[in-house]
């Protein structure tokens, strides 16, 4: 039975990275796709960046694949205009994904285009359990002229299940990152990490660590990461930091899960369970729409072939077709292949058919 998957192009370059992601798709199984207007192209057809409609499509998809959203057309500080990016809290908070899992891999052949030195980055293999639904995001917001509030909140339901997640998807170590120096949800969230990992993860090692250090050795010394577990905002700035160790965000993909979807991975790592059939996970590059080079044909579209990699393994469990584009772009890349955010030449189409000759 064909694969029924929802996809999102968006705004920007966004089109640009989803149509070769579809061809790369094609080649790997029958898949029936959908595609729906979303973010900015969203906001012009109808006033609003996620429909009613639309999240009801993707609520009975098996997975939904975007690309990205925004551009200046809809940038404003006016809080009562619709903005893109409400598209997709909405659509992550609309289905259930509070699992935001984003691996940080840097190729040997990249290794150089990092800014910081090889010797640094050299085995780094990292993954960021970014909690998405919750915490200051999503709190209560005010504006009057003289003040704005945003509130934080996290309540121990929302801390127990991201934990579980960092926990099952970790080897040997977990970080935990807050700021329970000063924040008050950061103390409630080492409280019940701590709690957790005592009573169902015993066998994996925990630290705490505030994420203003963290943010320091995650450059300092990544290889001493695992998984790296955090709240919302936190793990927003720090998976762009992490993009960096692999040479560009071009090529960081992320998966955001919610309850069936994580299920279905922790069956698909032996770990009992059968997968689940609702809540499809949503598939996405880390990196943004980037207004500046849409329509120039020179985007990066890798992390949306790794992100297309993400679904095949997390969403539609599919793990042979996952490593045969994930070696594909690693082939690619090894074979000397450099987009221009990699100090290359390489564009879109270019980089689209060396992935597909090493498929
Ligand atoms: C991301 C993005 C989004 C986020 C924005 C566009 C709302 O930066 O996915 O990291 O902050 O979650
Ligand atoms: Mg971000």
């Amino acid at each position: 039975m064909a694969h029924r998957v929802v996809t999102l192009p968006g705004d920007g370059i966004g089109p640009e990275i989803m149509m070769p992601t579809l061809e790369l798709l094609g080649r790997l199984g029958s898949f029936e796709f959908e595609e729906l207007p979303f973010g900015g192209a969203s906001i012009d057809l109808h006033g609003t960046a996620l429909t009613e409609e639309v999240l009801d499509t993707c609520r009975r998809a098996d997975a939904v694949l975007l690309a990205a959203v925004g551009g200046p057309k809809w940038d404003t500080t006016d809080p009562g205009a619709p903005r893109p990016e409400q598209g997709l809290l909405a659509l992550r908070s609309g289905l259930g994904l509070y699992a935001n899992l984003r691996p940080v891999r840097p190729l040997p052949a990249l290794y150089d285009a990092s800014p910081l030195r090889r010797e640094r980055i050299e085995g780094t293999d990292l993954l960021v359990v970014r909690e998405l639904t919750g915490g200051i995001y999503f709190g209560e917001k005010s504006r009057t002229d003289e003040r704005a509030s945003d509130v934080c909140e996290y309540t121990v339901a929302e801390v127990e299940r991201i934990a579980r997640t960092a926990f099952g998807a970790a080897r040997a170590k977990v970080s935990s990152v807050d700021k329970a120096n000063v924040l008050e949800t950061s103390r409630l969230w080492r409280e019940v990490v701590t709690r957790v990992h005592a009573r169902e993860f015993p066998h994996i090692q925990l630290e705490h660590l505030l994420v203003d250090n963290a943010a320091m050795q995650l450059v300092a010394s990544p290889r001493h990461f695992e998984v790296i577990l955090t709240e919302n905002m936190f793990g927003d700035i720090l998976s762009d930091e992490a993009a960096m160790l692999t040479g560009s965000i071009g090529l960081l993909p992320s998966a955001s899960l919610g309850d069936s979807a994580s299920r279905a991975e922790s069956a698909s790592r032996g770990r009992g369970h059968a997968p689940g059939t609702r809540t499809p996970g949503l598939f996405e590059p880390v990196h943004g729409s980037a207004p500046d080079i849409a329509g120039t044909g020179v985007a990066n579209p890798l992390a949306m072939f790794l992100s297309a990699a993400l679904m095949l393994r997390h969403g539609l469990a599919l793990e042979s077709e996952a490593a045969a584009v994930e070696s594909a772009v690693d082939r690619a890349l090894a074979a000397g292949l450099r987009t221009p955010d990699l100090g290359g030449a390489a564009g879109t189409a270019e980089a689209t058919r060396a992935v597909l000759e090493n498929l």
